[in-house]
């Protein structure tokens, strides 16, 4: 792993599978996450077809096992939007927060940001995050929630195991940084345990 941690890109888009659109979202979610120090381990377009969407986020999580899928496209209203349907289908748990976040946070300045269905949800220790399909929405809703994904993949994958004070994974100012494989993590949360005991 050369990264600090890992993702997988999954752009659903009938016209971009089709060749017939760039995937300007994916490519940007590529620059975000690899400025970010993720190592981006796959990325696909696939059309909005349901069973395809859910076999690549199964791969993505079953197979290449990356921290954290995002999904750009086919979460609004149009009869071939089913990315969150997908999502739904494969995820363990959802993480209603933080679309709900990125709702809340961006409504403001765009209102159509209400029509993004967006979910996320936990299968194993891989998080999924929709995010809408223009690299407007992309770029606004990743900023609304960035901060607190260093923590949620610290937890998910088990590097957060317990109480105690560690380095700062982004809750202050400046551009936060998922954590660091290993570090023992910051928490101001009042958990305990946190999933099987990890040594490595
Ligand atoms: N959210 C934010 N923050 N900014 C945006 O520009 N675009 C909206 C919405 N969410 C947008 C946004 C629009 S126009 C649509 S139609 C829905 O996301 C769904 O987009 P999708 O079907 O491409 O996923």
């Amino acid at each position: 792993m050369t990264g600090t941690w890992s993702t997988a890109i999954l752009t659903c888009s009938d016209q971009g599978a089709r060749g017939e659109r760039t995937d300007s979202s994916g490519q940007w979610i590529r620059g975000w996450a690899s400025s970010r120090g993720a190592e981006v381990k796959g990325h696909r377009v696939v059309p909005d077809d349901r069973a395809v969407i859910e076999a690549a986020l199964i791969h993505f999580c079953d197979v290449d096992r990356v921290d954290l899928v995002l999904t750009t496209g086919g979460t609004g209203l149009g009869p071939r939007d089913v990315t969150p349907e997908a999502t739904l289908a494969v995820v363990d748990r959802q993480v209603p927060g933080l679309p709900e976040r990125m709702r809340a946070a961006t409504s403001a300045l765009t209102p159509t940001a209400v029509l993004s269905r967006a979910v996320a949800g936990i299968r194993g220790r891989t998080l999924i995050l929709n995010l809408p399909g223009n690299p407007k929405g992309v770029r606004e809703c990743l900023e609304a929630v960035e901060d607190v994904l260093p923590h949620a993949l610290a937890v998910l994958t088990g590097r957060i195991r317990d109480h105690g004070r560690a380095e700062d994974h982004g809750h202050g100012h400046g551009s936060p940084r998922p954590p660091h494989p290993g570090a023992p993590g910051d928490t101001n949360c009042a958990h305990g345990q946190h999933g099987p005991d990890r040594t490595s």
